[in-house]
């Protein structure tokens, strides 16, 4: 049987949803650093302070991979384990099959930091919940893993670094990451380090640790 795919971006066509645009230079600019003015020493530091962002449960929870099954991990989840209830968000990577994501995790109308106070209720954000791309899997990946995954143009959705930095600064999805509500630990850092991190990797040429 043939399936549709139903992306997030048809979705919000769709429904008339606005996504924030990838493009949109109204949040803070990413500072740029020239290539070759940050050591090969502090780059490969810069790339550690990323990966403990990125494998943090606050953010690899959606970045899994081809199981297309979100998990439950992390301090406020005791065991790690995949989401309860059967979830599966199946190849639209957001439930649109089945069960869509947003019938629990409700997409707000705006962004609100007082949303996510209740403890064990689904998070909320201004912008539709799923899943990252599927070449996007941290959970459970390797630093040097990871490292590859984000540089590589066929797996990151075609961006430049300088793009991923932007958008990691605009997607209303990970400005909650570091204000998740309901005693959930937030991703460690923040948002500006995070990003300052990546553009310091940049400059020193996106070095990657050894497979440990
Ligand atoms: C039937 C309701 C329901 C549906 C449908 C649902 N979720 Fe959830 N989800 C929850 C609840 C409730 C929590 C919070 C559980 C807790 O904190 O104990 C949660 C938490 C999560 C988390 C963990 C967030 C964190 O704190 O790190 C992820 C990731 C997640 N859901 C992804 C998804 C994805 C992707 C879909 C669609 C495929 C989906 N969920 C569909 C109810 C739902
Ligand atoms: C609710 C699920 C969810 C959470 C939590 C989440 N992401 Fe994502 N992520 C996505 C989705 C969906 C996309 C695809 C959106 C796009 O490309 O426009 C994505 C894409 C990305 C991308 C670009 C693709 C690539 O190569 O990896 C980066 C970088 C990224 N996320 C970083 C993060 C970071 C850092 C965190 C934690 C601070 C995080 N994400 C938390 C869902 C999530």
């Amino acid at each position: 049987m043939k399936k549709t795919r139903v992306t997030a971006g048809a979705l919000a066509l769709l429904t008339g949803l606005v996504l924030p645009a990838a493009g949109d230079d109204s949040a803070a600019p990413v500072r740029e650093y020239p290539p070759g003015s940050v050591t090969l020493e502090e780059g490969l530091a810069n790339w550690q302070t990323f990966y403990e962002v990125a494998s943090h449960p606050r953010c690899s929870n959606c970045h899994v991979g081809p199981s297309n099954v979100p998990m439950w991990s992390g301090p406020s989840y005791g065991k790690t384990r995949p989401h309860g209830m059967n979830i599966n968000a199946d190849e639209s990577r957001i439930g649109a099959e089945a069960l869509i994501c947003s019938t629990c995790h409700t997409t707000l109308s705006e962004p609100d930091e007082n949303a996510n106070r209740t403890p064990h209720s689904a998070p909320r954000v201004a912008s539709i919940w799923g899943l990252a791309p599927v070449e996007a899997e941290w959970f459970g990946k390797s630093s040097n893993y990871v490292c590859n995954q984000l540089k590589d143009p066929q797996r990151n959705g075609n961006r430049t670094i300088g793009e991923v930095a932007s958008h990691v600064d605009h997607d209303l999805v990970l400005n909650w990451a570091w204000n998740p509500g309901g005693n959930r630990e937030p991703a460690p850092h923040s948002l500006a380090l995070a990003i300052d991190a990546l553009m310091k990797w940049s400059a020193a040429g996106t070095p990657c640790p050894p497979e440990e």
